[in-house]
């Protein structure tokens, strides 16, 4: 198949709450951290349009031809980069690329990922069990399946699966072993639990807990947030769409955090943390796909977004001589010229 025929078979979740959540603007500049198939990054180009420019990031090198491929119209407005986004913050140092208007995470996987066989990421095909977003990576879903102790498992199942027959599963791995493809996996979950529970298979969540552990989601996710924060520009937007709880918890509790002034624990008489907020949070509440989009597009039942706006205060650079007069005339909304930008860009390498 072509790259082009692929990506159209990815179709973008909350498209339209996203570019809301973006407040994408012609001349803007753009991170998506999590390019896939470039649904949302084509969207983004579209309204950013003209002079938007939009840096993609992707840990799949498959994910990168695909959406470059998709993206060819906007080939002098695009930077797609083949790297994880834990390293969000050298990459946008070493390609220059900051302060932002916005930042847009869409966590997980794609369909195209999903449905290619050979990856290993679905027991609706057999493959060997791999799971790596990127082939260089070390550790596969058969070494952690094959080298781990019986609680090793029975903890990764439990804490990334959230599946409340972690042990039962781990000891018919055990017996099972070596367990090399996904189908055989499928089947020793199946004997451990029985076939089917509700509306979910019964490897569900063993697979996502694998997943989640060959590629480091969680942990990638916690530093790339942290990051992101000092990428953008007033006023610029930290967009998350994730799809399970513990992604979202991470994020919610991360947006919550950052729009604190003080983070002390409770009943502490006065403050001593020192902590500035330097989140508004957009919305309090967690924004969901319609029911017509669910209906349309069952992978995006679990999506969740959250928004979040950057917030500079005169706190934040007491003591740069020029930085109060620059904040008045940003926050008059004059700053997304591009002499505002260069001055933005003063600002955060003096900071
Ligand atoms: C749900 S898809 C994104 C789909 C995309 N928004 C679109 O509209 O086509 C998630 C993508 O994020 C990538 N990804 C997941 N974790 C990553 C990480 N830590 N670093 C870089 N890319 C990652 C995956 O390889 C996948 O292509």
């Amino acid at each position: 198949m072509s790259p082009s025929k692929l990506s159209s078979n990815h179709i973008p979740v909350m498209l339209q709450e996203a570019m809301r959540a973006l407040a994408v603007q012609p001349g803007g500049r753009y991170i998506d951290c999590t390019l896939g198939g470039g649904g949302h990054a084509l969207a983004i180009l579209e309204r950013s349009s003209p002079g938007g420019q939009l840096l993609g990031i992707d840990a799949d090198p498959e994910a990168i031809k695909i959406a470059r491929a998709r993206l060819g119209a906007y080939s002098s407005s695009i930077l797609l980069v083949n790297e994880n986004f834990a390293n969000l913050q050298a990459i946008c140092i070493k390609y220059d690329f900051f302060p932002v208007h916005g930042i847009l995470f869409d966590l997980g996987l794609s369909s195209l990922q999903l449905n290619r066989n050979g990856r290993g990421f679905s027991f609706q095909h057999d493959a060997p069990l791999d799971m790596r977003l990127n082939p260089n990576q070390e550790v596969t879903a058969a070494d952690i399946i094959n080298a781990s102790s019986e609680a090793e498992l029975a903890h990764l199942i439990r804490t990334y699966g959230e599946e409340g027959y972690s042990r039962q599963i781990a000891r018919h791995i055990m017996s099972g072993r070596p367990i090399r493809t996904t189908l055989q996996l499928a089947r020793t979950i199946e004997r451990a639990i029985g076939r089917r529970r509700g509306k979910i298979h019964p490897a569900t969540r063993t697979f996502q807990a694998l997943r989640i552990a060959v590629n480091r989601e969680l942990e990638n996710l916690e530093a790339a947030l942290k990051q992101a924060i000092n990428l953008l520009g007033f006023e610029g937007r930290l967009v998350v769409i994730s799809y399970h709880s513990l992604e979202d918890r991470i994020v919610k509790q991360f947006m919550q955090q950052e729009a604190k002034d003080c983070i002390c624990p409770s009943g502490t008489p006065v403050c001593v943390c020192g902590h500035k907020a330097r989140l508004r949070l957009i919305k309090k509440r967690v924004i969901t796909p319609s029911l017509s989009e669910i209906q349309l597009n069952p992978r995006s039942r679990s999506a969740k977004l959250r928004v979040a706006e950057r917030i500079i205060t005169q706190d934040d650079y007491y003591g740069i001589a020029e930085v109060r007069d620059f904040l008045a005339e940003a926050k008059a909304g004059a700053w997304r010229r591009p002499a505002l930008l260069k001055k933005l860009e003063m600002v955060f390498a003096a900071a």
